[in-house]
């Protein structure tokens, strides 16, 4: 969602936003805008409009060259799509801009308490908060207004603020919703997202909630909570730019399918010393102190934890329930006596995850994120932490995070379990058997034309090929705007079979020996009534007539390997209906609303 990005240094500022800011279109947005200091006219003027970042870097190509700036990609919360409601906003007397990455739960209490029901321009909660500052700053330093505004907002906020009395220097502020400093010997900048401040910065340190952080060109100044001065602890830059961008690939997303192999590769060089698996004795040591798993997570996220739940079940003795972060949130379910929580998140800012995580910390109980990225809230917060090392997933669509996912759930549950099967070896031949599947896929784009000729599709199976069903169904709908469903396959009988019509395209999911016969059976019934049927096996389940027929590899890792084809043929749908494939209509990346 809204991404934002502060320069403040030797370098044009103009050109250092803007680079952050094409670096965070991934997360979705609808409107962009820029501020920069105009040191002629001693003010700071302001870019900003509904569309893309380019037509931003069109509106601001006559600006005058600025050592300070800040931009923003916005993802429209409150208010409509248009220029207006584009961030920055601009304090009435013009004095303070601000850009915001979050939502002020209580703008309307705001207003009519502070604001003595002051116009507002926009549409928006934000503009609250710019207003509040000016009013406040009238009777006091800036600092003070600073702290007197944040200290009133409820909700979650990362901020950037400029003061046109005090140019020289660059305000930021965050909870909840992340924010990043990073510094070089050219300066300092401060972002949403390591991506977009990995180039212009040696190293970085990510704030934490409630704190305030004063940018001069040759100092910073860190406030904690309390307000009291902290020495920031910064790390080395250890973000690799080019992870980060397309190459030969006309997508992101088909960048990242491709990929795969090398992050099963990647895990297994990260958690492998030798043959020894490493999982942090202290994360074992949780779960043989619980009794029940509950696994918290949205969307690709969640059917990862589905998955999860089934290699759980089969490699230990340990039970696990899956739930959604944003039901879990307010409507938590009984817990057993022990419980022990697992969010898992791309991300790592996904709101509702924040929402369960608060919950669950109230309770005392102990939580443990599994994440992609290791500076964001979920992973800091938590108890414990496992990273994923998919490295920067940048189309909208997760893919390579998702088989991440699957991965690391089954090392988790690997240790845990205390199995003896050479999982290294079957880490190896499944990056290998992912190769030469995605060395020649040309029946995959052949099937997606012809296929999917209709608004809707199904994806069935049985077992976990219900589960990557789930996935297949949602990676299609998401990218192609075709109306998906993932079904149990013996599920379809009960009702929805009715909506199969002639040529109405099935898939279905072969992996598991048990009821491969019985999901033929499925394929069959909705091949009698018309359907347009797609299976796709693995090898030593495979019949003649199947249309896509995969390598055979370990049955723990079987998923991974059964969701290859349905990426593509999700990527191909959108592809041949001219679609947006990186940046799907009305979706963000990193959903950091509830
Ligand atoms: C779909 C997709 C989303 C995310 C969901 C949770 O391709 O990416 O369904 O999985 O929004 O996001 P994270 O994993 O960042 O918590």
């Amino acid at each position: 969602m809204c991404g934002i990005v502060g320069y403040l240094g030797n370098e044009d500022a103009k050109a250092i936003v803007l680079n952050g800011l094409f670096k965070l279109e991934y997360r979705g947005y609808d409107s962009a805008g820029l501020s920069l200091y105009n040191e002629k006219k001693q003010r700071f003027d302001m870019y900003k409009d509904q569309g893309r970042v380019a037509h931003l870097e069109a509106l601001s190509k006559d600006a005058e060259r600025s050592s300070i700036g800040i931009g923003h990609t916005r993802w429209a919360t409150h208010g409509k799509v248009n220029q207006i409601n584009a961030h920055p906003h601009v304090s009435h007397s013009k004095r303070f801009v601000v850009v915001h990455n979050g939502v002020i739960e209580n703008y309307k209490a705001l207003k009519r308490d502070f604001l003595n029901g002051m116009t507002l321009e926009s549409e928006t909660d934000t503009e609250v908060i710019v207003q509040m500052l000016d009013s406040f700053a009238q009777n006091m330093s800036t600092k003070d207004a600073v702290q007197k505004t944040l200290g009133l907002l409820k909700g979650s906020y990362a901020l950037l603020i400029l003061d046109q009395k005090h140019p020289d220097r660059l305000v930021a502020a965050k909870n909840k919703s992340p924010l990043i400093l990073g510094k070089s010997d050219n300066g300092f900048i401060v972002a949403s997202d390591l991506v977009a401040l990995s180039k212009h910065s040696d190293c970085f340190a990510p704030l934490d909630d409630y704190s305030v952080v004063v940018v001069k060109k040759d100092k910073v100044s860190y406030f904690n909570r309390e307000n009291s001065p902290v020495e920031m602890v910064f790390e080395p830059m250890d973000f690799d730019d080019n992870l980060a961008e397309m190459g030969p690939y006309p997508h992101f997303m088909l960048k990242e399918i491709m990929e795969q192999p090398l992050v099963v590769r990647t895990i297994i060089n990260k958690y492998f010393d030798e043959d020894v698996l490493k999982i942090k004795p202290d994360i074992i040591e949780a779960l043989n102190n619980s009794d029940r798993v509950y696994v918290l997570a949205a969307g690709t996220s969640m059917h990862a934890g589905f998955v999860g739940k089934r290699l759980f079940e089969k490699m230990t003795d340990l039970p696990v329930e899956v739930h959604i972060a944003s039901e879990f949130a307010y409507h938590a379910p009984t817990f057993s006596e022990k419980p022990f929580f697992v969010l898992i998140s791309q991300s790592g800012e996904t709101a509702d995850l924040r929402a369960c995580l608060v919950h669950i910390k109230e309770l005392k109980h102990r939580v443990l994120t599994i994440t992609n990225v290791r500076t964001s809230t979920l992973a800091r917060e938590a108890d414990y932490f496992l990273e994923i090392f998919a490295g920067p997933e940048i189309a909208v669509a997760s893919t390579k995070a998702y088989t991440a996912q699957l991965i690391v759930l089954t090392l988790l549950a690997y240790a845990y379990g205390k199995q003896t099967f050479d999982i290294r070896k079957a880490l190896s031949e499944l990056a290998h058997a992912m190769e030469s599947y995605l060395a020649d896929f040309e029946a995959v784009e052949t099937l997606a034309k012809t296929v999917l000729t209709k608004r809707n599709a199904f994806f069935i199976g049985r077992g976990v090929d219900y589960y990557v069903s789930l996935e297949a169904a949602l990676k299609l709908k998401e990218i192609s705007y075709i109306q998906a469903e993932g079904f149990a396959a013996g599920e379809l009988k009960h009702g929805t079979i009715a909506l199969i019509e002639e040529n109405t395209p099935v898939f279905g999911l072969i992996s598991d020996k048990r009821i491969a016969l019985n999901t033929r059976s499925n394929l069959d019934e909705v091949r009698s009534r018309g359907a347009r049927t797609v299976t796709i096996s693995i090898d030593s389940l495979s019949e003649e007539d199947d249309a896509i027929i995969l390598p055979d590899v370990h049955e723990y890792l079987r998923p991974t390997m059964m969701v290859l084809p349905t990426q593509l043929i999700a990527y191909y749908a959108a592809l041949q209906r001219g679609c947006d494939i990186d940046k799907p209509r009305n979706l963000a990346k990193s959903v950091t609303v509830e």
